[in-house]
């Protein structure tokens, strides 16, 4: 096992970004585990499995293969980046990713592929399921209002055209679900750094866990 910067929190708290950044600067490899159930929830759609049908997205992701190239994800050697961030798929990825044998095949996929390297993994059972052991664990956060205004003016920069109260909602719903899951919670652990970033910078944040991570 290589070093492994372990990150949860909820949606739009910044670990994405943070993560991205600290991978470039620290030569960490960047693996984002919500893309993963994003990939797996878009497969579902383009095959028009209902979320119900729980069999039939675990043989989906059974025959998935996920890759990061680039800073670019992979489904099956197609470039699925953009299709991942619709808020169709993100209407959907929360209750899909409450599948139990779903969360065992993509649990495995990341363990393999952070093999023997340094990597920065984000999610939301980084700290607690995949990587309980990481070298390092953080915990980011922010209040619901900031989360959906970030999530928001990202959404503006790419042309969506989604309003703020539909984000807002749609985050505190997938807040909820994901803290509640039977298997993979979220949950923030006693030995992670906690950082509210409601009123930092993303210098200011990368800047904190840079301190922790390079001693
Ligand atoms: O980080 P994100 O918003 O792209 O994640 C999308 C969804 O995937 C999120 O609502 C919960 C789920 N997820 C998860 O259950 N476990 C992870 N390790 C990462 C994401």
């Amino acid at each position: 096992m290589g070093k492994i910067v372990a990150i949860d929190g909820p949606a739009g708290s910044g670990k994405g970004t943070v993560a991205n950044i600290l991978a470039k600067e620290c030569n960490l490899t960047y693996i984002d585990t919500g893309a993963m159930y994003r990939a797996i929830a878009y497969a579902s759609l383009q095959n028009n499995i209902d979320i119900s049908e729980e069999d039939k997205i675990v043989e989906l992701a059974n025959n998935s293969k996920i890759e990061f190239i680039d800073g670019k994800t992979y489904l099956n050697g197609k470039d699925i980046s953009k299709e991942i961030r619709t808020m169709e798929v993100t209407r959907i990825v929360s209750p899909i990713s409450s599948i139990i044998k779903l969360r065992e095949i993509l649990v495995d996929m990341q363990r393999k592929m952070a093999g023997d390297n340094d990597v920065i993994m984000e999610g939301r059972d980084i700290t607690t399921v995949v990587f309980p052991d990481a070298t390092y664990k953080f915990y980011l956060d922010a209040t619901l209002d900031e989360r959906a205004k970030r999530r928001y003016k990202e959404n503006i920069e790419k042309g969506m055209d989604v309003s703020l109260e539909e984000i807002k909602e749609n985050i505190s719903k997938r807040d909820y679900n994901d803290m509640h899951k039977e298997v993979g919670a979220l949950t923030r652990t006693e030995d992670s750094v906690y950082i509210d970033s409601t009123n930092l910078t993303i210098d200011e944040v990368v800047k904190k866990m840079k301190d922790v991570i390079e001693v």
